[in-house]
């Protein structure tokens, strides 16, 4: 049985259900999503909030650790995370510390604190990097990495895997249709044609990227070292190695967005595994909840970064946002980076997702699914395809929205809550194993219903 092959009558009518049962445990989120009605675009702060399938807005009235509370009192398990985030739990007591205490002591200054020194010692001993920026979002350091690198290199192509997500960054979408390069036709009020500036190809496919590297013109490939926001794709045995020497031979650059891979530990997935791209971005979870984004560089590039702002003519770079760099944003990363990116808080937390990633698989044996679990350390994901997609084209054709939607409200009904975009499981430092049976035993019974006669 495939995911195709549960009938779409089945998955209807237990969607229903579900949402009958969202909607009559949940009068005070329902009464809260009638209000934002009345002055918020699709009724939510950003529009993506109605994404969820919920048939209107969970409203939420506390996060703690592993666990969120909604309007309704309702407690639910938090393996979502906000999208990673909070990868370090809601609201991490260093962080809080360290946010209540600069607080009072002002926020935001267009200038640096000795919070900053301490964050660049700390990015570099972590990352093996030895230069940083800073931005609010991973969005933003990507946008602002890839000017920079235009601008080092002289070249004007992006290179980007087929299926990637790399933040609103609208030069990275661009998709493989029928092996040809096609814009995202979903983007909003794009007048340039991207196809023109952005090269694309399959992920772990080196004879694809060494043809897309041969013309000379790639400014850099930006990639995840894991694919993680089209399901998730692993890389091949040797793909990486082989990758970044086929970047170098060509005179591109390789930038890492470990966003999503910092799950993997510590140093993120590149320290993990012994790579050693040009450029690193991070964000999400390093100001612990706070919105903050790093991009570190080798001594070289970042040479070559400032060579080029000292030739350029005075004025904009393009570069930059206000607030970013904050007071606020100092102080957490500060504490995220020496109190949580530690290997003694992701130890446990690698160890409880491998149990995760193994009661998914349990439960999917045995109900006979050919599905698969892929992890990436804290992280873990399931999807409807019967071994790990090699690339964003398989890993697309695996995905059935009707049925992610119905797993995802059936799974909140039950206490649990996974991320809305895919089959995304993040485990925190506060998750318990017993957070980890809960969710494998709602999933269980969800798969039992599902799969029933
Ligand atoms: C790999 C990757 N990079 C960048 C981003 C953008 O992060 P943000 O939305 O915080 O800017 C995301 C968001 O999901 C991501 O998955």
């Amino acid at each position: 049985m495939s995911s195709s092959a549960i009938s779409p009558d089945r998955i209807a009518q237990l969607t229903a259900r579900e949402r009958a049962r969202f909607a009559a445990a949940r009068p005070h989120s329902a009464a809260l999503a009638a209000r934002n009605a009345e002055h918020l675009l699709f009724g939510v702060p950003l529009h993506w909030m109605s994404d969820w399938g919920t048939p209107f807005a969970l409203h939420v009235a506390e996060a703690r650790g592993a666990q969120l509370t909604d309007v309704d009192g309702h407690r639910l398990v938090d393996f979502c995370l906000g999208d990673t985030g909070a990868m370090f739990g809601h609201s991490p007591a260093p962080v809080v510390a360290a946010l209540q205490a600069q607080a009072a002591r002002g926020l935001t200054a267009m200038l640096a604190s000795e919070d900053a020194a301490a964050v660049g010692e700390l990015l570099a001993a972590r990352f093996g990097l030895p230069r940083w920026q800073f931005a609010m979002t991973a969005t933003d350091a990507n946008r602002f990495l890839l000017r920079w690198l235009r601008a080092v290199t002289g070249r004007s192509v992006l290179l980007v895997f087929n299926g990637c997500y790399h933040g609103t960054v609208d030069d990275v979408f661009v998709d493989l249709v029928d092996g040809r390069p096609v814009q995202r036709p979903s983007l909003l009020g794009q007048v340039h044609d991207l196809t023109q500036t952005t090269r694309v190809v399959e992920f772990n496919d080196l004879a694809a990227l060494e043809a897309a590297l041969a013309p000379g013109d790639v400014a850099c490939v930006l990639a995840e070292p894991v694919m993680t926001n089209i399901g998730m794709v692993l890389p091949e045995p040797g793909f990486w190695p082989a990758a970044a020497e086929l970047v170098r031979r060509h005179g591109s650059l390789l930038v890492l967005d470990e966003t999503h891979t910092i799950s993997s530990g510590p140093g993120g997935y590149a320290r993990a595994h012994g790579l050693a791209p040009d450029a690193l971005v991070l964000g999400k979870p390093l100001g612990g909840g706070m919105p903050c984004a790093a991009y570190g560089f080798t001594a070289e590039l970042a040479a070559r970064c400032e060579a080029a702002k000292r030739a350029a003519p005075p004025g904009h770079s393009g570069i930059g946002t206000t607030l970013t760099a904050n007071l606020l944003a100092m102080a957490a990363m500060r504490a995220t980076l020496s109190s949580l990116m530690t290997d003694a808080v992701y130890q446990p937390m690698l160890a409880l997702a491998g149990e995760l990633a193994q009661g998914l698989r349990g439960a999917i044996a045995r109900h006979g699914l050919p599905w698969c679990v892929s992890q990436v350390g804290a992280r873990a994901e399931f999807q409807f395809c019967d071994r790990p997609p090699r690339n964003g084209s398989e890993a697309a054709a695996a995905m059935n929205d009707a049925l992610e939607h119905l797993l995802h409200l059936a799974l909140l009904n039950r206490g649990v809550l996974i991320t809305p975009f895919h089959n995304m499981m993040l485990v925190c430092p506060e998750t318990s194993a017993a957070d980890v049976e809960r969710l494998v035993q709602a999933f269980d019974a969800v798969l039992a219903e599902l799969t029933a006669p």
